[in-house]
């Protein structure tokens, strides 16, 4: 698996992505009526794939498909993190997370906040974010309870930065 970001063209299978983690996974957690309002299969894809090219997400790429996606936005908010149902439970989300650690870090982002649903909540207190408020947002008339979590960076040494001329950490990630 590889991690690369964003390319024109990924957002019907970033689609599929989504609706697999939300209707294979979070519906663990949430009734069929919010799972239903939350990733409809309808879903105009116009505005979807507007969504994706704003948010630029990373991407996981497994041999021949996307396994997962997640982004993280200037001010630190991770507004997407999914992981498609069949690549479940096999460090994928947590590939991920680290990805987005390390940008963040060499963005001099100091903290990462994200409003996680009950599903992912478990993973993201295992990165050490915490819990700062319980939300109810309302999505195409449902109400899906999440919570916005948040966790403070510590800035990396600078001996971990690249230098002008020199690879940086990320560099490793084939566009
Ligand atoms: C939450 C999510 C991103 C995790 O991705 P993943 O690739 O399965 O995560 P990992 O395999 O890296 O899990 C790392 C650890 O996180 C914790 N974890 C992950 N999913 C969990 C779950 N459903 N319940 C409890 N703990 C969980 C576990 O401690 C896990 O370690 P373990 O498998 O050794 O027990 C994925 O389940 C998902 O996409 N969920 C549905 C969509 C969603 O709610 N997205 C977030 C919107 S904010």
């Amino acid at each position: 698996m590889q991690i690369r970001p964003f390319r024109p063209g990924d957002e019907p299978a970033l689609f599929a992505v989504f609706h697999s983690a939300v209707h294979g996974l979070a519906s663990t957690n949430y009734t069929p009526e919010q799972i239903q309002a939350w990733a409809p299969q309808d879903l105009d894809r116009n505005i979807w794939g507007k969504r994706m090219q704003d948010i630029q997400p990373f991407v996981v790429e497994a041999s021949d498909e996307i396994a997962a996606y997640a982004d993280v936005q200037p001010s630190g908010y991770i507004d997407h993190f999914f992981v498609a149902a069949a690549y479940a439970r096999r460090g994928v989300g947590s590939m991920l997370m680290a990805h987005i650690h390390i940008v963040a870090r060499e963005q001099d982002i100091p903290a990462l906040t994200s409003d996680v649903s009950r599903t992912a909540q478990p993973f993201f207190e295992k990165f050490d974010f915490v819990i700062v408020e319980q939300r109810l947002p309302v999505i195409r008339g449902v109400p899906i309870p999440n919570a916005l979590m948040r966790k403070e960076l510590t800035p990396l040494p600078s001996i971990e930065r690249a230098s002008p001329g020199k690879p940086g950490i990320t560099s490793h990630v084939k566009r």
